[in-house]
């Protein structure tokens, strides 16, 4: 059984498809490819159809992350019943993902965030209007949040 994760921000060109990137090597250099299915998608149709924002490209590639195949799409209603966790980027993401859900959808829609394990460290901060800084910081945030997802999903084979 694969566990299906899907990462939501409101573009689905910043956050989002960096925090796929970022688990997804995690996931990889874990050996638990087979383990998961991982995507991203915004909750906004603006960009549609694009690859990341370059500063977000930059920013994982700094990492040995590239993110560039990606290309942006919205969430839809069959996602609640696809994915497993929807793991929402920040507050307002949550609260129209809540409002998106279809009634007996299966997924557990969360925030990102509280996986890292501080409690002062709730959302993963837009960066759209910042500079290089705000993407070296979504990538930080990115790791320390699905570091502390893997590890809680991580599944150990039976011996
Ligand atoms: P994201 O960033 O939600 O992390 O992909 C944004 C991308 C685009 C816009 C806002 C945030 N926008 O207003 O177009």
């Amino acid at each position: 059984m694969t566990t299906k994760v899907l990462f939501v921000c409101l573009g689905n060109i910043c956050r989002s498809p960096t925090a796929e990137g970022v688990f997804r090597a995690l996931v990889d250099d874990a050996g638990q490819r087979d383990q998961f299915e991982i995507d991203s998608a915004g909750t906004g149709s603006w960009h549609v159809g694009e690859a990341p924002d370059k500063r977000a490209q930059q920013a994982c590639r700094a990492h040995g992350i590239d993110i560039s195949g990606h290309r942006a799409r919205r969430v839809r209603a069959a996602d609640f019943d696809h994915f497993d966790l929807i793991l929402a980027c920040d507050e307002k993401n949550l609260r129209d993902l809540n409002d998106m859900k279809p009634d007996e959808a299966k997924a557990d829609v969360r925030l990102l965030m509280p996986f890292a394990g501080d409690p002062a460290d709730r959302v993963v901060p837009d960066p759209y209007y910042g500079g290089p800084g705000d993407f070296e910081n979504t990538v930080a945030r990115a790791y320390a949040a699905c570091t502390g997802l893997l590890r809680q999903l991580k599944k150990v084979p039976a011996t």
